[in-house]
């Protein structure tokens, strides 16, 4: 599994349920990543989706502890068994974490590469966090573009790698 994320200076990543930047030339970035692939998220990142419904195009895994919780056109899972048994049907690349801050946080022990969009800007009152990959066990910096200015902001592409992800219930 690997992840992708916006994040900024300060590592945010959402405010009030939704993102705090929209940077088109990032959305397109996000698309071509994550298109034809199985994406992962929290039931909140489901949510936070125009009109809460699943990304066209990528199969849609969403976890909640609500054993009710199955919107339509995603794979629902209600714990972290169900979901790594669930992925576990999938090629490791093929699967990428998408949110939200708790699924990150938690799971980004078991990812390989981090696909992270740095996004050069601070705001105040943001509510989601990821780690600070920077200075996180394990991971390091593998390759980032150079600045792109676009929509307003300057933002880098960043991929860190973490050489020995560990294994799901080993
Ligand atoms: N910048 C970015 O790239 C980016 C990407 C994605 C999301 N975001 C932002 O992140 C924020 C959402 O993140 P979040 O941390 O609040 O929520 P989240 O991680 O999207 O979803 C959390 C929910 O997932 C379910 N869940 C999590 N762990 C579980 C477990 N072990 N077992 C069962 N269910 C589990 C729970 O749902 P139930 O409550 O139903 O049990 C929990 O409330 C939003 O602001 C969103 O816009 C930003």
């Amino acid at each position: 599994m690997n992840l992708i994320v916006a994040a900024d200076r300060n590592w945010a990543i959402g405010k009030g349920g939704d993102l705090i930047y929209s940077i088109p030339e990032d959305m397109k970035y996000f698309r071509r990543m994550t298109q034809g692939k199985t994406v992962v998220m929290g039931r909140k990142t489901l949510e936070s989706f125009p009109g809460g419904k699943p990304l066209p195009k990528r199969v849609n895994v969403v976890l909640s502890s609500n054993p009710d919780y199955a919107p339509e056109g995603t794979v629902s899972v209600h714990n972290y068994d169900e979901l790594f048994a669930e992925i576990a049907k999938y090629p490791e690349d093929d699967v990428m974490l998408i949110g939200g801050g708790r699924l990150y946080t938690d799971l980004a022990k078991y990812c390989r590469r981090a696909y992270i969009t740095l996004i050069d800007a601070e705001t105040e009152g943001v509510d989601t966090f990821i780690p600070n990959f920077d200075n996180l066990d394990g991971w390091s910096l593998e390759s980032v573009s150079e600045p792109l200015e676009t929509g307003g902001y300057t933002i880098r592409f960043a991929t860190y790698l973490n050489e020995s992800p560990e294994v799901y219930g080993k």
